[in-house]
């Protein structure tokens, strides 16, 4: 038999790899225009840094690492997520002690989950994390970073951003003690999966998806009741942020988070369009990691895009989406415009980084110039004749979208093309 794929991995063909770096590309460049540099990081990590950081009794840690002993007999691990590392990194690099940091990394994950549309056992993250800021302008300033990237993508509006508070670790411990009181009279009436957790990880009993868990959960203690001052401060700083930015979310009380590490903010940015796996990015502030770890304390926070999951959305909201060298192209109607036109591009290209435009060279037929446009692959044509020219607009010509002809004076023209994406 010829040898297969391994379950739980995949394959990206040429054509699906395009629309990959596309998606990274544009995401990464939301990064750096927040100023957060690169990371890179190993994919085997010792075991103990996982069960140290998301947490000995965690599904990840419990049932879903790739683990293995190497030659001399050391317990390492493929790493199934980022922070863990980066914090260790960050405190073996010296980049952490009296510093603020902003850094992002990419790359392969591994858990050993049961794989289906959005769930692989190998899967790409983007992640960020910032230490050294304990503010909620900074948990803001992650939301924010996350909103432009899916604006630029085009799929802002397939997603809901949804937030909650854990508050601090005695909040946090405190809470726990009475949820267990609550529920182990109750125990009986908790589904499988709930009672294990009530032992080894009670909080993650409110994330569970049956019903009669749910339904007696009803009663159960608020978490927002045990919060401490501190603690709703932050998250009343935080939303008063998220408002006059004008970011949209949704408290969500049961949002608890998968693994341990986190205190203070969670959030995960959901969609409806993609069927069960509906987290496309999810993260939060972790203030008592870095000392756990062994570094001083040191607030941080962070968060972890899935890369395959923001694909699979961009496909649904371009299903028919292809790259290209050129995004638009300009064609020039008589050589007595040709400077106009180029100089118009030049613009353009400076207002607009990102935009890749081509103008038409060698002359000829209208007709000509927007088959060569056609031919390669831009989504719009900017058409420049000497009416545009007398005018001081251009005409922009859909190729590749079902939207009329426009003459447009320049600014309109740039926030048209702004507002398509293409930029
Ligand atoms: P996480 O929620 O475990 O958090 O993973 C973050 C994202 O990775 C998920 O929302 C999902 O989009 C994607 N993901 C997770 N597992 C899979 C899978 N099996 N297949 C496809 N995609 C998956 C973390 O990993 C934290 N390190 C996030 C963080 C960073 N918190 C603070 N800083």
């Amino acid at each position: 038999m010829n040898v297969q794929l391994v379950r739980g991995m995949r394959d990206q063909p040429p054509e699906a790899a395009r629309r990959w770096s596309y998606v990274e590309t544009r995401f990464q460049q939301v990064l750096a225009s927040f100023s957060y540099e690169e990371i890179r990081l190993p994919l085997l990590e010792s075991t103990a840094l996982f069960s140290r950081s998301v947490g000995e009794n965690t599904d990840i840690v419990e049932k879903e690492m790739y683990s293995l002993r190497d030659r001399d007999g050391e317990s390492i691990s493929l790493r199934p997520e980022g922070t863990a590392s980066c914090v260790r990194a960050g405190l073996q690099q010296g980049l952490l002690f009296n510093q603020v940091q902003r850094l992002w990394y990419a790359g392969p994950m591994f858990r050993y989950e049961r794989p289906q549309k959005g769930r692989y056992r190998q899967f790409e993250q983007i992640g960020a994390e910032a230490f050294g800021m304990a503010g909620a302008d900074l948990d803001a300033e992650l939301l924010q970073l996350c909103a432009a990237a899916f604006q630029r993508l085009g799929v802002a509006d397939k997603l809901t951003l949804e937030l909650n508070t854990l508050g601090s670790a005695a909040s946090r411990q405190a809470y726990r003690d009475a949820l267990v009181a609550f529920l182990e009279p109750r125990r009986g009436q908790l589904d499988e999966d709930s009672q294990r957790r009530l032992e080894r990880n009670p909080l993650r009993i409110l994330d569970s998806k049956n019903k009669n868990t749910q339904g007696l959960l009803a009663d159960a203690p608020a978490l927002a009741d045990f919060l401490d001052d501190d603690s709703r401060a932050h998250f009343d700083d935080l939303r008063a942020l998220l408002e006059q930015l004008g970011i949209d979310y949704r408290v969500n009380p049961r949002l608890v988070r998968g693994l341990d590490y986190y205190t203070h903010t969670v959030f995960e940015w959901v969609t409806d369009a993609l069927g069960a796996q509906g987290t496309v990015c999810a993260g939060g502030r972790y203030d008592g990691l870095v000392e756990q770890l062994g570094g001083r304390p040191t607030p941080a926070a962070g968060f972890a895009l899935g890369v395959d999951r923001l694909v699979l959305l961009h496909e649904v909201a371009f299903p028919k989406w292809q790259s290209s060298a050129v995004d638009a192209y300009c064609a020039v109607l008589d050589p007595a415009q040709r400077a106009w036109a180029m100089a118009l591009c030049q613009r353009l290209r400076a207002d607009l980084p990102a935009l890749k435009l081509r103008v038409h060279s060698g002359g000829g037929k209208l007709k000509n110039q927007l088959r060569r446009a056609d031919q390669s692959g831009a989504v719009c044509a900017l058409l420049i004749g000497e009416d545009e020219v007398n005018d001081n607009r251009v005409t922009l010509k859909w190729l590749l979208r079902d939207q009329p002809q426009e003459r447009l004076d320049y600014e309109s023209l740039r926030e048209r093309l702004r507002a398509s994406n293409l930029q």
